[in-house]
């Protein structure tokens, strides 16, 4: 079995495990599945943990016994190696093509795709869009699939960031014009308590706006309906007065028909300060 297959049917089997349900989760760009409120039960992967995430994504070693050079060395099959929760790029290609315009921009436009995992959607915007100006890095917690992307798409910018920290201590400025999050804001949304939840939340948000500059825009292709994900984009969930949250969310959102089937929800947000 690939490593796909495995975590294919760890997510199925755990989610199969559950009592309740009060979202829905597409696992992958053709598979639906329902998943339930705070989850306590042994076996569920911990979605928002970014350690689970590094030992997810660490290489199977192709080597022989005793042979040196190809130690470490992770599959170069293409095919096997990558992965798209939820959507994939052409699902939602006229919706980011939409978000990442850049005919007010003659500079063009700096992205930041975060949690970008073992997704090619960075990858594809880049060559879709390059000739319009649009510039991306794609970034995650893990160095393996960090890795594992740059050998597979060496043309392609790859970081190493932990979006729960502090951006500038990262040595990231308030550069980027746009970000694009698909499925991470959602992986700190599964388990725990409401409190842990909008804390993650809070703090990745927080990370968002220490990228962004001002007037910049994030948009967030999500598993979560609004009345499951609004709330996070509303300062007082995170203890902030209005006056003091970066964020401004209109209350708006859209709904994205899957290929295949399903639905994906897309928010938009905009620093205002
Ligand atoms: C559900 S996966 C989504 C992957 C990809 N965006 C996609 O749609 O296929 C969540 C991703 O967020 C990354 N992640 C989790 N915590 C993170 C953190 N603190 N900083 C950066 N990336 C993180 C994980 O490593 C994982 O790749």
């Amino acid at each position: 079995m690939s490593n796909m297959e495995v975590w294919k049917s760890e997510l199925l089997r755990s989610v199969r495990s559950l009592r309740s349900t009060d979202e829905v989760v597409f696992s992958s760009a053709d598979t639906v599945v329902e998943i339930g409120p705070p989850d306590t039960s042994e076996g569920r992967p911990a979605y928002n943990d970014p350690d689970y995430w590094d030992d997810r994504y660490a290489p199977s070693i192709t080597s022989k016994e005793g042979d040196e050079s190809d130690a470490g060395n992770v599959s170069s099959g293409k095919g096997d190696d990558v992965y798209e929760w939820i959507v994939k790029y052409s699902d939602v290609k006229s919706r980011l093509a939409k978000f990442l315009d850049t005919t007010s921009y003659p500079a063009g436009l700096d992205v930041l795709h975060t949690g970008c995992g073992n997704s090619t959607l960075g990858c594809d915007i880049r060559s879709d869009l390059a000739s319009t100006g649009v510039r991306v890095v794609n970034c995650d917690y893990s160095s393996n699939v960090i890795d594992l992307m740059r050998g597979l798409y060496p043309s392609d910018d790859w970081e190493v960031l932990d979006c729960l920290g502090s951006a500038g201590e990262q040595g990231v400025g308030e550069g980027y014009d746009r970000i694009v999050d698909k499925c991470v804001l959602d992986a700190f949304t599964c388990g725990g308590t409401e409190r842990e939840k909008r804390d993650l939340v809070g703090k990745y948000l927080d990370f968002c706006l220490g990228c962004l500059r001002v007037g910049g825009r994030m948009i967030v292709v999500s598993f979560g309906q609004v009345e499951t994900r609004g709330r996070y984009f509303k300062g007082e969930t995170h203890g902030r007065k209005e006056e003091e949250w970066g964020w401004w969310w209109g209350g708006d959102f859209e709904v994205v028909d899957v290929e295949g089937g399903g639905k994906a929800y897309v928010y938009e947000l905009c620093k205002k300060t």
